[in-house]
């Protein structure tokens, strides 16, 4: 039997992935109202990526034969600032999930569940690289100085050519 108290945490941990899809798709939407399709095309590649995660925890909890709860996914907001106040958010929210899942690592490490930790281990790699692609971007948004040329290069020329893993 599948310890209940990472159960409980995991089901949360799947509805903050599928907010945090919700919430990227938000911003895909506000740059293609903005005439920016390559930074709308990135926000667009990360939200299949935060579903993707949200489909991996839903996965290993019907491998250990634990039961998925979904819950409704909250509101995203629907008013964004400048690209640069945009990615510092997104920043700020992958900080928030990092530490999410650092708790559910210590929830497994406190229940002596083996399995959830190793099954965590893809997740905390995967939280530094996000982090670091986020901090990049606000690096360049820093160096572009808010110059629309700068901005419109990044959308063309970086963001525009993300592609799906
Ligand atoms: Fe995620
Ligand atoms: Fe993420």
């Amino acid at each position: 039997m599948y310890n209940e108290k990472l159960r409980k945490a995991i089901n949360e941990q799947i509805n903050k992935e599928f907010y945090s899809s919700y919430l990227y798709l938000a911003m895909a939407a506000h740059f293609d109202a903005n005439a920016l399709p390559g930074f709308a095309n990135w926000m667009k590649v990360q939200a299949s990526e935060e579903w993707g995660h949200g489909m991996r925890f839903y996965e290993f909890l019907t491998e250990v034969g634990a039961t998925v709860e979904l819950a409704a996914i909250a509101l995203p907001p629907a008013k964004f600032g400048t690209p640069k106040e945009i990615f510092e958010q997104v920043l700020a929210h992958e900080q928030t999930v990092t530490a999410s899942i650092n708790a559910i690592y210590e929830l497994s490490k406190a229940e002596r569940d083996p399995k959830t930790e190793l099954m965590l281990h893809w997740f905390i790699n995967e939280q530094v690289e996000e982090e670091k692609n986020d901090r990049d971007i606000i690096d360049q948004l820093t160096m572009s100085g808010g110059n629309p040329f700068g901005v419109m290069f990044l959308d063309q020329h970086v963001m525009g050519k993300r592609k799906a893993d």
